[in-house]
């Protein structure tokens, strides 16, 4: 149970609407879980959804706060990793959610990193027409990116991500201390979508993180407040344009070059991960923004110094194993999403957190950059 000393916790709200809700960070919220969620909803009976990894860390802690206040949990084990996230695997568990005889009323917690908060969101979206649910994000990646905003799905043979919901929970809990059970290589990787969000428009927030970063790896009051500055910021986009018809690709920042070394790696975790794909990506991105004239190359050489200083790749050449040819890493750029007749999308940047959409980008000025970074 609970110890006397209140441990702080911060509330960051998301506005939107009749579908507003809170995000609740701080250390040991597990174990508050039960009466944080029947403070909020009626419901007794629960499927908490996680993989088999953090299940073995973490479960118990939590089935036995949730015993306590009176809600009766049903575990849904998944196994770890990306290949969970399919229609295979949707079917097991939106069939499990509806063998534990929960009502719409009920609640369906996500208890893991993205690829169970996606897949168990999807899911409470869509059994009984919409279930109750509650994210607890154990990733650093989860709990300042994938659990804010509503996106849910799976990735199909098509492609990531391409089915799936928006689908916004009823409350969000992270628990700063779970962070302690990721391995370093999962925890740069969230930390770098930490840094995105100083870099998209919170100068102030970079400087801050280029003084205090040791402190979130750390787990002391900075990595609070690091993940509340990064769930506030993505509120803030998700409360403006919760659908991505505008804003909201400011989060793609870095993202566009990302995706194509994760599709050049064929998404093998053990060569490079989301958050690296990124770190890289938001480098290049800055570099490219120097090329175009558009900001400083020493913005670029200042991003680049402080997410090597963490340890986190900043170049292709940092990236294990044979890379393709520029021209092909181009062919993975185009075939992304953000490419509309002929000239590409990118997120470029007038200087530190000073980043835009750049709707116009010629698809030749990104290849001779490539050519220039990564020649053959
Ligand atoms: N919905 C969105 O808006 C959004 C945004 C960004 C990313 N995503 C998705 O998120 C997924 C990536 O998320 P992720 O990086 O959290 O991946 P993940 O869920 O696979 O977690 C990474 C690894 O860390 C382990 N893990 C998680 N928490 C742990 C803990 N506390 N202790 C020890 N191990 C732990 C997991 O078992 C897994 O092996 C991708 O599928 C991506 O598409 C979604
Ligand atoms: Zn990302």
């Amino acid at each position: 149970m609970t110890e006397m000393t209140t441990r702080p916790i911060t509330t960051v709200p998301v506005k939107l609407g009749d579908r507003s809700y809170d995000i609740l960070i701080g250390a040991g919220l597990i174990d508050q879980a039960g009466q944080e969620i029947s403070r909020r909803a009626k419901a007794v009976r629960v499927a908490v959804v996680s993989d088999e990894t953090v299940a073995g860390l973490h479960l118990d802690r939590l089935t036995k706060g949730l015993d306590a206040a009176g809600i009766h949990s049903t575990p849904v084990l998944v196994a770890p990793g990306e290949k969970s996230k399919g229609f295979a695997t949707l079917e097991t568990v939106t069939n499990a959610i509806l063998a534990a005889r929960l009502e719409r009323g009920d609640i369906v917690i996500a208890f893991g990193g993205g690829v169970i908060g996606d897949l168990a969101g999807f899911a409470a979206g869509i059994a009984r027409r919409g279930m109750g649910f509650v994210q607890m994000p154990t990733s650093l990646l989860a709990q300042v990116d994938s659990s804010v905003g509503g996106k849910t799905g799976i990735n199909t043979a098509h492609g990531k991500n391409l089915v799936g919901v928006f689908y916004q929970p009823q409350l969000v809990l992270a628990d700063t201390d779970v962070l302690d059970t990721l391995s370093p290589r999962e925890f740069r990787a969230g930390y770098a979508e930490i840094a995105k969000y100083g870099l998209i428009d919170r100068p102030d927030f970079f400087a801050w993180l280029e003084k205090n970063w040791r402190g979130i790896f750390a787990g002391g009051r900075e990595r609070t407040e690091a993940i509340a500055v990064s769930c506030r910021s993505k509120a803030e986009v998700v409360a403006r344009d919760e659908r991505e018809t505008g804003d909201r690709a400011l989060l793609n920042l870095g993202h566009t070059f990302g995706h194509a070394f994760e599709t050049a790696t064929n998404y093998d975790s053990t060569r490079l991960v989301h958050g690296e794909a990124v770190s890289i990506g938001m480098v290049l991105a800055h570099q490219f923004s120097a090329k175009m004239n558009l900001a400083s190359p020493d913005d670029a050489a200042r991003v680049e110094a402080h997410l090597r200083t963490v340890g986190l790749p900043v170049s292709i050449g940092d990236i294990p194993g044979e890379m393709p040819p520029a021209d092909k890493l181009m062919d993975y750029i185009a075939q992304d999403k953000k490419v509309a007749r002929g000239a590409l999308t990118f997120i470029l940047t007038r200087g530190i957190g000073q980043s835009f959409i750049a709707k116009d980008v010629p698809p030749s000025a990104v290849l001779s950059f490539l050519q220039e970074k990564h020649p053959k």
